[in-house]
């Protein structure tokens, strides 16, 4: 069976760490159809919309979407509905991916990487679980208007709506329980329960259903409490799940604990297991089209992939354990570089990846 996959690339460096992501899947003896579509400000200055129909048609219409990133500060003056952003909030909000995986490991190799000491961070193994079609993301009514109560009647103000309904939440609890089944089955709701109306509705909708969970142990914990905690003792998470605006500022503090965003994976699924792959950080203007940007993020999405939505486990497994050997062999990227190792550009770690791959088939296939 062949299995569709949508490349979207975007900006930034997208295009350089995606090329390498392809290379990879290229070299597992799959049989893949991929094609390849604009999308954020690539699309805006091709098609004028940062989510051009056909783009997302293909998304829909693929077995999987591969995601490279999207933004760029040239785009911060346009209209919100036709910045680079909204392409990625699109897909979620029309392709219905609710839940959001966010894995943080730190890699022995990359311990050293990391703003924090070592022993803090060392074996660490946290998987943030983000709620990602709801909340302030897409909470209805917003916009701007004249305040009529407040502290400054009369003024120009602007408003968000934070709101969660019953099912979303029971649904991203049954994700976050049945994935802690898979792993240490402890999982952390964070709320901010103690000020917010939405959030106390969170804690007790995930409480009523972690009854159905007896073998996983809940805690509920305030998102500041949280924050602090990941950078004091993030040992202590194994699942994590909050909602959308939460998860979106604890993950990218989670990824950095682990030394180096450019090495974090991530999906986001839809109630059938369809999923959007991308690496966790973002579309790096400012090294864009140098060479130097780190590709296993991308790389280690696309095994995600292969495991999550394209029922491939195997393929995972070799694209991780490749991952492993050029760590272990001394290859970094950049962002990942310390004293004693050897710096490689984009290409030439994707190359190193899709070597230790076929020199692993070659030894399996005798
Ligand atoms: C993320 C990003 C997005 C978000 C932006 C690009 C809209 O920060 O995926 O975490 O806020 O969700
Ligand atoms: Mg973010």
């Amino acid at each position: 069976m062949t299995m569709k996959i949508a490349i979207l690339p975007g900006d930034g460096i997208g295009t350089e760490i995606m090329a390498e992501a392809v290379k990879v899947l290229n070299v597992l003896d799959l049989k893949f159809e991929m094609e390849t579509a604009p999308v954020g400000g690539a699309a805006y200055e091709a098609k004028g919309h940062p989510l051009p129909e056909s783009t997302l048609q293909l998304a829909k219409d693929a077995d999987a979407v591969l995601f490279g990133a999207v933004g760029d500060w040239k785009y911060d003056k346009l209209e919100r509905s036709l910045r680079p952003e909204q392409a990625i909030l699109g897909l979620r909000k029309h392709l219905g991916l609710f839940a959001n995986f966010r894995p943080a490991i730190c890699y022995p190799q990359l311990t050293h990487a990391s703003s924090l000491k070592p022993e803090l961070v060392a074996g660490l193994d946290i998987l943030i679980i983000r709620e990602l079609t709801g909340d302030i993301y897409f909470g209805q009514p917003r916009g701007r208007r004249t305040a009529v109560d407040g502290h400054f009647p009369g003024a120009d103000e602007a408003f968000d709506t934070m709101r969660y309904s019953k099912p979303e939440i029971e649904r991203i609890a049954h994700v976050a329980f049945q994935a802690a089944r898979l792993r240490n089955k402890r999982v952390t709701s964070v709320d901010k329960a103690n000020v917010l109306e939405t959030f106390q509705f969170w804690k007790d909708v995930v409480s009523e259903v972690h009854q159905q969970y007896p073998d996983v142990e809940l805690d509920h914990m305030y998102v500041d409490n949280a924050a602090m905690q990941l950078v004091k003792a993030p040992k202590k998470f194994d699942v994590m799940v909050t909602g959308n605006m939460f998860g979106d500022i604890l993950s990218d503090a989670a990824a950095m604990l682990t030394g180096s965003i450019g090495m974090l994976p991530s999906a986001s699924l839809d109630k059938n297991n369809k999923g959007l792959y991308e690496p966790s950080h973002g579309s790096a203007p400012d090294i864009a089209g140098k060479g130097i940007a780190n590709p296993l993020a991308t790389i280690l999405s696309a095994a995600m992939m292969l495991k999550f939505s394209l029922n491939q486990p195997e393929a995972a497994a070799r694209i991780e354990a490749a991952v492993d050997a050029v760590l272990s062999q001394g290859l970094r990227t950049a962002d990942i570089w310390s004293e004693g190792t050897q710096k490689v550009g984009t290409r030439e770690m994707g190359d190193a990846v899709v070597a230790a791959i076929t020199t692993t088939t070659k030894t399996i296939k005798g």
